[in-house]
């Protein structure tokens, strides 16, 4: 497994994300959630365009708003719910390990 650490599970409080540095299959970064206390992990880069997913809005319904053109991306699955996207944004495991966050990159 090849796991890239986020930080420890009190530092992300819900409703928050982070960017994390990744370079492990060509994803230059990851955005990493905590929405209504579940933790979810996507590529930071936006499918539709050059954003940063980190500094998108978490939506109530487990989705995640673009903070360049509004689109909608599934937090669990990466489907772009709305438009201007159309392409899903990758989505990756988290695990949980003695309090600590991680990324799985499989
Ligand atoms: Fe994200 Fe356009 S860059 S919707």
């Amino acid at each position: 497994m090849n796991k890239i650490f986020v930080c420890n599970i009190d530092e992300l409080e819900e409703g928050e994300a982070l960017k994390v540095d990744c370079g492990v299959n060509g994803i230059d970064a990851l955005a990493v959630f905590n929405s209504q206390g579940n933790f979810f992990a996507m590529n930071d880069r936006c499918s539709h365009g050059n954003a940063s997913m980190s500094e998108g809005y978490l939506e109530d319904d487990g989705t995640v708003e673009c903070p360049l053109h509004a689109a909608r991306f599934c937090l669990k699955s990466g489907k772009a719910m709305c438009m201007p996207a159309t392409d899903p944004i990758q989505t990756f495991p988290v695990v949980i390990e003695d309090d600590a966050l991680y990324v799985d990159m499989a």
